[in-house]
């Protein structure tokens, strides 16, 4: 399976802080925002990778990452002319997709919890069709949000709807077979002129092929897409943190306990990076 990191917005939400720099590379607490979902591809095991970036910005996105080979992993970049919408990131992504399955997360989108490897895991293993989650949150309208019956079966999926029919949110994370590529290709743009997923995810309600993961009520999910939105999830990540003396997602960790990179190359990581609290926790990861 390959993954999709969709980095391709200006983050226009969060101007002017994001006119020099794009979004994906601004901090969140104390790493750059791409590296958490970065990390959730990483621990998914899936280590063919595109990311898809703005037009002309794709050089500060090979300062930080190159080729993926000091992650022990393959990146490779391409832009999005055109911004139209986050399933466009299939067709961007074609010739990169070939005749996979792939997994996409979105650019802003941080995620953390207990069972979340499990879960990531067993959606790359067993997908058939397409696999998405939902997430609880009290105000759902900015976002896709599904709607259950008292099985637990999906009755609806809507982008944005002005008034939801549930509380629960699809977060930027998806598996699909490979024939979200066809599917990209043949939905219309929204109102909003863009093609939505929650279009592609709504081919596959159709087929009788989304599964769609609750994640529990004591799962950590944050879109980091407005200034308030960053910085309350900068305060979570950097509270999570004090408290469980471990970082999240710290890719070279993740790249280091899958087996991607050696003791040397973490070191390597490490030491480059000694001044800091994480350059330090890669250190002490040898000890
Ligand atoms: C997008 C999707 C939406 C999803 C959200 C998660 O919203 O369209 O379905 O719930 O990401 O962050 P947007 O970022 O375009 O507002």
């Amino acid at each position: 399976m390959k993954g999709i990191i969709l980095s391709a917005g200006k983050g226009t939400r969060l101007y002017p802080a994001t006119k020099p720099v794009c979004k994906p590379l601004i901090p969140l607490y104390d790493k750059p925002l791409i590296y958490y979902p970065l990390d959730v591809l990483l621990r998914a095991g899936i280590t063919e990778i595109l990311i898809i970036v703005p037009p002309d910005l794709q050089q500060p996105f090979e300062q930080l990452f190159g080729d993926g080979s000091s992650l022990g992993i393959s990146i490779s970049y391409k832009e999005q002319k055109i911004q139209r919408g986050i399933a466009d990131a299939f067709i961007v992504g074609k010739d990169f997709i070939g005749g996979n399955d792939v997994c996409l997360v979105l650019g802003d989108n941080v995620f953390y919890g207990p069972g979340l490897d499990d879960c990531l895991i067993e959606a790359r293993e067993n997908n058939t069709g397409a696999t998405v989650f939902g997430y609880y949150v009290e105000d759902p309208r900015p976002f896709g949000v599904v709607e259950f019956d008292g099985d637990g079966r999906v009755l609806s999926l809507e982008e944005k709807p002005v008034k939801p029919r549930s509380n629960y949110i699809v977060p930027g994370l998806y598996f699909y077979d490979n024939r979200v590529v066809e599917i990209a290709h043949s939905i219309e743009p929204s109102e909003r002129g863009e093609l939505e997923i929650t279009s592609v995810n709504n081919e596959y309600l159709k087929m009788g092929q989304l599964n769609v993961v609750k994640f529990g009520r004591e799962f950590f999910w944050a879109d980091a897409g407005n200034a308030g939105n960053l910085l309350s999830a900068a305060n979570t990540i950097r509270v999570l943190q004090d408290y469980t003396g471990s970082i999240i997602a710290c890719v070279e960790e993740t790249a280091y306990r899958h087996g991607y990179i050696d003791r040397d190359k973490l070191y390597e990581a490490g030491i480059g990076m000694k001044n800091t609290e994480y350059g330090k926790y890669l250190l002490g990861l040898l000890t």
